[in-house]
């Protein structure tokens, strides 16, 4: 049987509107070549400084932007071929901020109802007991039904974001920083949730953060992004046990975690690079904390290093803890 979702070798790239040094327009490859396989029920993590080209592929995989080059493949059926609204059946995102993301005048009730109205899929009595399971499934009471968003927390309103997006029964859920906004506490309780939604519907999960340790939290498997390319992806327990890729081990050192106090830490050198003018070879390069000469030349592509584990870097098996003492911050706990 098909994947629920194959990505392969996605381009997006965006031409901007001033020119560079020799008149040409600037192009900013957002997406660079991505490859990626989503099975039925599995929570994929995407994780990636900004501008690394998070948001760009989740948007691209909704349909919202058309890509450039490769293709996205749905249940077996190319995304290009298929009717927006049999792909919006199918792919719900939940957003990043639940204060702009719901109709401020719309109750709850009318905004989670919304979809299954758009679509046709039910009305009257059989329309109010859907919204209502919704409702109980995010865990919210009963009485949120008829307030408005301004009325609820921020936890509140992102359980309804989830309750609309989950309105259509959608196969695959994408949160995007859906997390980001809220304080810690009421973060692990969305994330909780997300978690047992995925399980007890079967539903996919590509969930999308900054954050490695967030990602970790919820997902089974994890795709580190660096400028527009997959750079590592894996199981997310043996990924965070043991990272193939420099850049994943510096995202890892930039979470504090009370586990892995007293080991050295690694940074990057320097900030992310301009993406309209990318680093040659190793994109990574002037950053990484034991480039070799080769780095600057060849770009590495992504290999199977480990069973089930790739990265692409020229050194994925060197061990990361004999790093330079210059580029590791040996004073932090
Ligand atoms: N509509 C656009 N026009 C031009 N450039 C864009 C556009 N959208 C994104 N970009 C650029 O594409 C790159 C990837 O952006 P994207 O928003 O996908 O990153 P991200 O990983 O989601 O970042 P963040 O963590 O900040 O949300 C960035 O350099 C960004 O400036
Ligand atoms: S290929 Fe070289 S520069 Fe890139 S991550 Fe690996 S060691 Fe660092
Ligand atoms: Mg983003």
């Amino acid at each position: 049987m098909s994947a629920l979702l194959e990505v392969d070798d996605l381009h997006k790239h965006y031409r901007l509107r001033g020119r560079g040094w020799w008149g040409q327009r600037s192009v900013v490859r957002a997406v660079d070549g991505v490859t990626l396989r989503l099975e039925r029920g599995e929570a994929l993590g995407l994780v990636g400084e900004s501008g690394c080209g998070k948001s760009t592929l989740a948007r691209t995989l909704l349909g919202l932007e058309t890509p450039d080059g490769g293709s996205i493949r749905f249940e077996g059926r190319s995304i290009d071929e298929v009717e927006p609204r049999w792909l919006q059946r199918r792919v719900q995102m939940v957003f990043q901020d639940p204060y702009t993301t719901l109709p401020p005048h719309m109750s709850i009730r009318r905004i989670i109802a919304e979809p299954l109205i758009i679509h046709g899929l039910a009305k009257g009595d059989e329309l109010q007991r859907r919204v209502d399971a919704l409702i109980a499934d995010v865990g919210l009471p009963a009485a949120v039904a008829d307030r408005r968003p301004r009325q609820l927390s921020g936890g509140q309103r992102q359980r309804v974001g989830i309750a609309r997006a989950l309105a259509l029964e959608p196969s695959l859920l994408i949160a995007d920083e859906a997390v980001s906004a809220l304080d810690v506490s009421v973060q692990a309780q969305i994330l909780n949730l997300l978690r047992e939604l995925q399980e007890r519907l079967g539903l996919a999960l590509l969930f999308v953060s900054h954050d490695i340790g967030v990602v970790t939290h919820v997902s089974q498997r994890i795709a580190v992004m660096y400028l527009g390319k997959v750079v590592e992806t894996g199981p997310a327990l043996d990924v965070y046990a043991d990272p193939l890729h420099p850049y994943t081990r510096v995202l890892m050192d930039s979470v504090p975690d009370p586990t892995r106090r007293g080991r050295d830490r690694m940074r990057a050198r320097g900030d992310p690079p301009d993406p309209k003018d990318p680093p040659s070879g190793c994109a990574f390069h002037p950053r990484c904390p034991i480039a070799v000469d080769r780095c600057r030349d060849e770009v590495p592509l992504l290999e199977d290093w480990r069973p089930e584990q790739h990265a692409a870097c020229h050194l994925a098996l060197e061990p990361l803890d004999g790093a330079d003492t210059n580029e590791v911050d040996r004073s932090a706990t």
